[in-house]
C-alpha cells in the first residue's frame, strides 16, 4: 500500500503541477495545529521566491485545484491560510477504508522502499572472559531492535557480535593462570600431544581471574610486561597459549548465548576479532605500497586528517613499533573481511559513543586505501552512558560495576513486588514479571536518542503509567481482554478472530478520539520508513506511545462492548484488534514480549 502521507502528496502535487509549479513543492507533512487540520502543505511559501507571487495566492490556487481533483476527493477541508499554508483534513470514509485496509494486508500494508540494503550491524560486542555488563547492554537492546527493525522494512540484516577476543585481555588471563597454575601442561613448552578437551577452569572463575590479572597488571611493571609477552605468543602461534585461548573461548561464548538469550537479543554470526587476523599481513602490504602507510615514530600510520577538521583527527595506526596490531587494525581487517564475506552495502556499528573518534579514523582510513569498497557505507551509531540517578554511570549498590544478570534480576523482582495482588500462579507471574522487567529496561532504553545519555530510574521505567514498556505492554492486555469478551459472548476462538474481522469493515469515525486513533495507525508506514532509514528505535516508541494513548481516550469515549449499531460495534472491535496488531508488532520490532496478562 502506498504509504499515506505519499497517497496525500501526490495529491497536492498533482495540483501544483497542473498549476505549471514544480513538482517538489508539493510536500506535505502532518498538521503541527492538530486542532485545524490532519495535514499541511507548506511550499507554497518555499515557492515564492520562484514564482514571485505572494504565497497566500499560490496557496489559494493550489487549494482550489485541489478541490476539484479527483484525487482531492480524499479531503475533507482543504484551506488556504495565512501565510500561505494549504491545511489538509482526511474524509473520515477515506481514512477508515484506508485503516481497513491495512488490517487486511501483510505488514499492515508497508513496502519496502527502493533496492533492498544488504548491513551487517555489529552490535553486542561483549569481550570474552569478562562478564556482560551493562556498557554493553544498550549496544544488544539497540542492535537488536534495529536488525529486526531494518528485516522488516525489508533489507537483508547479518547480526554480528563481534566479539573481543584478541589482545591483551587474552595476554592477561593467560599470564593469571600460569601463576596460578604453573604446572598446566598449556605452559610446557615440551609437549607435543593432544591438549585435554576439558577447560582447565569455570566461567565463574575466568570471572574472577581477568579483574585480578588486570589489578595485578596496573600495580607491577614485571607482570604487564609477562602479559605483554603472552599476548605476543598467543598472537604468533604458541600452540599451548592457543589451546587455552580456545579454552577461554568456548567457557565464555557458552555463557555469553545464554546472557544474550535471557535477553532475547540473537545474532546470526558469532565472529570474533581474531577471526579477522589473517586478513591483516595483505591488507597492510598494500596499505604500504599504494603508499598510503608510513612509519611516523617507529609505527606504521595511515593520515587521515583533513584539511577541514574542526577537531584533530591523529593518524590512524596500523601497526606499532614493535609490529604488534591494534584495535584499529582489526577493525580495518574486519571490515576486508565482512566485505569478502557478505559483499554488504552496508556496516553499522553500534558502539559506546566514547568511541567515535576510532570509528572515524577507521573509516577515513577504510575509504582512503581503498579496502573498503568506494559504495560501503560505514556508519557509525554512537550510544550515550546509562547513568544512575546521581548522574554517573550506573553501578550497584555498593559502587560495583553493575552485571547484566543482577540487573535483571532486580527489575524482575521489583515488577513482581509490584504485582503481589494479581490472581496468577507463582510460576506464570515471575515468567511475566520478568517480560515486564525487560520491557521496563528496555524502552526505557530504546525510548531516548541513542545518542543521548539516560537516567537508569528503575520507579520510572517500571511505572505501569506514563511513557513506559509496561504501559504500552498493559495496554495491549487491556485490548486482549476487550477481545476475549468478544469472543466468548460470540463463542468464536482466537484463531477465528482474523477470518472473523476479513469482512467486517471499518465504518468512518463518529468520535474525535476513534478518528484520532485512525490517523496514527494510519501512519504506521510511514513511521517504520523513518526509524528504518534513521536506525532510529525511538522513533517506534514515540509511535506506539501516542497509539496507546489514543486507544486509551478511545477506550474511555466509545462504548465499544455495548454498542447497539452492529456494524459500528464490529468497526470500534476491529479497530481496537488493528491496534493491538500493530502494538504488538512494534513491541517486537523493539525486542518486547507482549504477555496475555499482566
Ligand atoms: N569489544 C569492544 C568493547 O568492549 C566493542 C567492539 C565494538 N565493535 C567493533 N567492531 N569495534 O569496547
Amino acid at each position: 500500500m502506498k504509504k499515506i502521507s505519499v497517497v496525500i502528496k501526490e495529491a497536492v502535487e498533482d495540483a501544483f503541477v497542473s498549476l505549471g509549479y514544480d513538482k517538489k513543492y508539493g510536500m506535505v507533512s502532518i498538521s503541527n495545529r492538530p486542532d485545524l487540520c490532519q495535514y499541511q502543505c507548506n511550499g507554497a511559501m518555499a515557492a515564492v521566491k520562484e514564482y514571485k507571487k505572494a504565497p497566500l495566492v499560490i496557496a489559494e490556487e493550489v487549494a482550489d485545484k485541489l478541490k476539484l481533483s479527483e484525487e482531492g476527493k480524499i479531503f475533507e477541508k482543504i484551506e488556504a491560510v495565512k501565510p500561505g499554508f494549504i491545511n489538509l483534513t482526511l474524509k473520515d470514509e477515506f481514512l477508515a477504508d484506508y485503516v481497513n485496509e491495512m488490517g487486511g494486508n501483510d505488514n499492515f500494508g508497508y513496502e519496502t522502499e527502493g533496492k533492498p540494503k544488504k548491513i551487517v550491524i555489529d552490535y553486542g560486542g561483549p569481550n570474552v572472559a569478562k562478564p556482560l555488563h551493562i556498557g554493553h547492554l544498550r549496544s544488544a537492546i539497540i542492535g537488536e531492535s534495529i536488525k529486526r527493525t531494518e528485516r522488516f522494512a525489508g533489507n537483508e540484516v547479518i547480526g554480528d557480535v563481534h566479539l573481543g577476543d584478541w589482545g591483551l585481555q587474552m595476554g592477561l588471563i593467560i599470564t593469571e593462570l600460569k601463576h596460578r597454575k604453573p604446572e598446566l601442561v598449556y605452559f610446557d613448552e615440551s609437549y607435543t600431544g593432544e591438549y585435554p578437551s576439558k577447560a582447565p577452569f569455570t566461567m565463574g572463575e575466568l570471572e574472577e581471574i581477568y579483574p585480578a590479572a588486570s589489578a595485578r597488571s596496573k600495580e607491577n611493571e614485571e607482570y604487564k610486561n609477562e602479559a605483554l609477552q603472552a599476548t605476543a605468543l598467543l598472537q604468533s602461534g604458541n600452540r599451548g597459549y592457543l589451546a587455552l585461548w580456545n579454552h577461554i573461548l568456548s567457557v565464555s561464548v557458552a555463557d555469553l548465548k545464554k546472557n544474550y538469550e535471557n535477553l532475547n537479543v540473537s545474532f546470526d554470526l558469532w565472529k570474533k576479532e581474531s577471526d579477522a587476523q589473517p586478513y591483516i599481513p595483505d591488507m597492510v602490504e598494500k596499505m604500504k605500497a599504494d603508499g598510503f602507510a608510513h612509519t611516523s615514530e617507529g609505527a606504521l600510520v595511515v593520515d587521515v586528517a583533513r584539511e577541514d577538521d574542526k577537531k584533530e583527527v591523529p593518524p590512524c595506526i596500523i601497526l606499532k613499533s614493535d609490529g604488534a596490531s591494534l584495535y584499529s587494525t582489526t577493525d580495518l581487517a574486519t571490515i576486508v573481511e565482512r566485505a569478502k564475506l557478505f559483499n554488504p552495502t552496508d556496516i553499522l556499528y553500534v558502539v559506546d559513543k566514547r568511541q567515535e573518534m576510532h570509528f572515524e579514523q577507521v573509516f577515513r582510513a577504510a575509504k582512503k586505501t581503498g579496502i573498503a569498497p568506494s559504495e560501503l557505507n560505514l556508519t557509525f551509531l554512537g550510544f550515550g552512558t546509562m547513568n544512575g540517578k546521581d548522574g554517573k554511570p550506573f553501578k550497584t549498590r555498593e559502587g560495583g560495576v553493575m552485571r547484566l544478570e543482577r540487573l535483571i534480576a532486580e527489575i524482575t523482582e521489583e515488577v513482581e513486588a509490584k504485582m503481589a495482588d494479581r490472581e496468577m500462579d507463582e510460576e506464570t507471574k515471575h515468567t511475566v514479571a520478568r517480560q515486564v522487567g525487560l520491557a521496563a529496561l528496555k524502552y526505557g532504553d530504546l525510548s531516548n536518542q541513542a545518542s543521548k545519555d539516560y537516567i537508569f530510574d528503575l520507579d520510572r521505567f517500571a511505572s505501569f503509567e506514563g511513557n513506559t514498556g509496561p504501559y504500552i505492554q498493559y495496554t495491549v492486555v487491556r485490548i486482549r481482554s476487550i477481545l476475549d469478551k468478544f469472543l466468548a459472548e460470540k463463542g468464536i476462538t482466537k484463531a477465528e478472530l482474523d477470518s472473523f474481522f476479513a469482512d467486517k469493515k471499518l465504518v468512518k469515525a463518529t468520535t474525535v478520539s476513534e478518528r484520532e486513533l485512525e490517523l496514527v495507525i494510519a501512519k504506521f508506514s510511514d513511521m517504520i520508513s523513518l526509524a528504518a532509514a534513521e536506525y532510529a528505535p525511538h522513533k517506534i516508541c514515540a509511535y506506539i506511545y501516542e497509539a496507546a494513548n489514543c486507544f486509551s481516550a478511545f477506550y474511555h469515549e466509545n462504548h465499544i462492548l455495548t454498542e447497539q449499531d452492529e456494524a459500528r460495534k464490529y468497526s470500534l472491535l476491529k479497530l481496537s484488534y488493528i491496534t493491538e496488531k500493530i502494538i504488538v508488532k512494534c513491541l517486537d520490532l523493539l525486542g518486547i514480549d507482549a504477555p496475555e496478562r499482566m
